[in-house]
């Protein structure tokens, strides 16, 4: 299953809801409580998770650009927000295809007093968080990036070759999805060097995954992921993989697994 398809999205939606950091979103949510209404413009939105589950928290009135470079991606945010959103507030979007790599800069100067970012930052460069910083030094906007993987993830039971499938993965992490050599688990670490550097104040926490036995759906295709990504590497035993991914969905299977996958959230302010 790609990272980035529809289906994928709508399988890890309800963890990436819980997994949210809730004093984080908290913090947000205070900062623009005084205001009657906000422009948000979300960067690689999917199909408009961040919407779903920021919006109850903002102000009565607003109004989210939906980026994304994908038109499919794009054209399902309809059927998945249809009576998902507060109707107690007056929200209105609108999709608007760009490709963030070639085109941030054009996209952070369009009016918006929040960015907001989710799963996404793993997927880019130090070079584009440099950018990103700079762009959002520049117009203040203040960022809420959520759900950057940080390279923890936790196995139970415990398997004797899952820390040989825990570094091949972290490695493929670092491969270019679009933005030049991926940072991967180190990428929120990155984002919160270069915003401290513009004078931002950025708050930080962890926003994890924790699943258990009932997510069996979720965890299988986190297992194929990680086999698929490992394996891509070429560097660990195929027999010894094969075998590792037939005890890990066997666990699953049994409800018996449980799996944490870290996270961070970040919230950054300028202070100029
Ligand atoms: C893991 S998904 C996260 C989607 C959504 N933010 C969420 O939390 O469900 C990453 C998203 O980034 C988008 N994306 C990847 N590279 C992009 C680029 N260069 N420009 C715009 N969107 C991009 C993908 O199409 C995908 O929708």
């Amino acid at each position: 299953m790609s990272a980035f398809a529809a289906v994928w999205l709508d399988l890890r939606e309800p963890a990436d809801r819980r997994a949210r950091n809730a004093d984080l979103m908290a913090a947000v949510a205070r900062h623009f409580r005084d205001r009657t209404q906000i422009a948000v413009t979300d960067l690689g939105c999917g199909t408009g998770a961040t919407l779903r589950v920021l919006a109850p928290h903002l102000p009565a009135r607003q109004h989210w650009r939906l980026v994304d470079r994908d038109p499919d991606l794009l054209a399902a945010i309809e059927q998945r927000c249809d009576g998902r959103l507060p109707v107690t507030q007056a929200i209105a979007w609108q999709a608007h295809p760009a490709d963030v790599q070639s085109d941030l800069e054009v996209v952070m100067a369009l009016p918006a007093d929040l960015v907001t970012l989710s799963a996404f930052l793993d997927l880019t460069s130090s070079a584009w968080l440099e950018r990103m910083a700079t762009a959002a030094d520049v117009h203040r906007r203040p960022i809420y990036a959520t759900l950057t993987y940080d390279g923890r993830i936790a196995w139970e039971p415990a398997d004797p070759f899952d820390s040989q499938v825990w570094r091949a993965f972290n490695a493929h992490q670092e491969r270019d999805k679009g933005f030049g050599g991926a940072l991967g688990p180190l990428a929120a670490a990155r984002l919160i060097e270069c915003l401290a550097a513009h004078d931002f104040t950025v708050h930080h926490a962890t926003a994890d995954w924790m699943l258990g036995g009932h997510e069996a759906g979720l965890q299988a295709e986190l297992v194929k992921g990680w086999h698929q990504a490992a394996s891509e590497q070429d560097v660990l035993d195929r027999h010894d993989l094969d075998r590792w991914r037939e005890r890990r969905l066997e666990a699953v299977q049994a409800g018996r697994a449980r799996i944490t996958v870290g996270h961070v959230d970040i919230w950054a302010l300028p202070t100029r």
